[in-house]
């Protein structure tokens, strides 16, 4: 059997086996999934989105096609007899790897011993494992997406002084920008950088926003000479780029938002338009195959390996094992403190 027919084939039996169990399924999909996994979807969308879809569906099971964090999340929002389950367990995410929840902890404790008698409110990305949400949500801070992470620094403004941002610094740096932060303001914790994160006494007792040594290598890879070499090849073109970019990057684009908002502009953009995309190449090459009216081209081909390991024949391999198949679990220790830090994210809004 060759590979297209068997791959054909694959996909008959997973929409075999969706029409079998009926409404007890959903399937999520994030935006950089393989498009035939998109394809095979019932819902697509950014992790905010996918996020609060889990919250509101009544399906028994939940079939995470996006990475580890994704599915925990949903894990954590679900109702007691809802089931999450993920195809491929080895779609992790290095970035959500970066922080660990004891040095979080250090961080929030060496941030309140230096600057005492004011509020120190921890935010976390989405992109955490569920110890770091926990510590989050127990110590008084809410998660937030690229959807909204400026209404959740707002939120967290009006609550206290100084903000512990985790893990991601561009975001972090590029949403301080938009909230009129200046560069004295904020410092970079690091906790490979020994102790205090390796910022100095003075720098941490001062600062009001304390970033997180964390990035995403799918989007530092991008560069502000290939914005400005994209705009001599393509005149009047626009140019949209993931907020996980680096700040210079982010600075020379026309917008820069979630995944949902990379859409909304290809979509927005209109026919004869060209539209140049910085994020996963997954994401890019579905919105041209989508939107042959226009031109939509990558800003490079940068692709995320733990996207890509969700195939036909994982999810195949994982719908034909349920209802035995083994659900996402989470430590029930953290489940309290991460589900309080998600529904605050779903208070904020998107
Ligand atoms: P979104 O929240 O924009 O969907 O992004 C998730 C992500 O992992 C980006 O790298
Ligand atoms: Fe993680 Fe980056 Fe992949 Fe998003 S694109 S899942 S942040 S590695």
């Amino acid at each position: 059997m060759n590979t297209t027919v068997a791959a054909a084939d694959m996909e008959r039996a997973i929409r075999a086996r969706k029409t079998e169990l009926g409404d007890r399924l959903v399937i999520l999909t994030h935006h950089y999934q393989r498009p035939e996994i998109v394809a095979l979807g019932d819902l697509r969308g950014d992790s905010y989105e996918l996020s609060k879809l889990a919250a509101q569906t009544a399906a028994e099971w939940i079939m995470f096609c996006g990475v580890h964090f994704m599915a925990q999340a949903a894990a954590v929002l679900a109702r007691p007899e809802q089931r999450v389950v993920l195809p491929n367990h080895d779609a992790g995410c290095p970035m959500a790897d970066m922080a660990a929840a004891p040095d979080v902890n250090r961080a929030l404790d060496d941030i309140a011993r230096l600057q005492p008698g004011r509020r120190v409110v921890p935010l976390a990305y989405m992109n955490t494992l569920a110890e770091v949400k926990a510590v989050v949500g127990e110590r008084g801070g809410a998660i937030c997406t690229s959807s909204n992470a400026r209404q959740a620094f707002d939120w967290a403004y009006q609550r206290g002084d100084v903000v512990l941002f985790v893990p991601d610094e561009y975001l972090g740096r590029n949403t301080a920008r938009q909230q009129g932060l200046n560069e004295e303001e904020i410092a970079l914790y690091d906790p490979q950088r020994g102790a205090l994160g390796g910022c100095s006494e003075r720098e941490l007792a001062s600062a009001r926003l304390v970033l997180w040594g964390g990035y995403c290598h799918v989007h530092t890879w991008f560069r502000p000479e290939q914005v400005d070499e994209a705009r001599r090849l393509w005149p009047g073109c626009q140019v949209h780029v993931h907020p996980e970019c680096r700040t210079e990057v982010v600075a020379r684009a026309d917008g820069a938002g979630s995944t949902g908002y990379l859409v909304r502009m290809v979509e927005q953009a209109g026919p004869g338009s060209t539209v140049i995309v910085g994020t996963e190449f997954n994401l890019v090459r579905r919105l041209a195959l989508e939107h042959p009216d226009r031109r939509v081209l990558p800003l490079d081909r940068s692709l995320c390996p733990n996207m890509a390991r969700t195939t036909t024949r994982h999810l195949l391999n994982a719908l034909s094992r349920l209802p035995g198949l083994a659900p996402i679990a989470v430590d029930e220790a953290q489940q309290r403190g991460a589900r309080l830090a998600l529904e605050r994210m779903l208070e904020i809004g998107g």
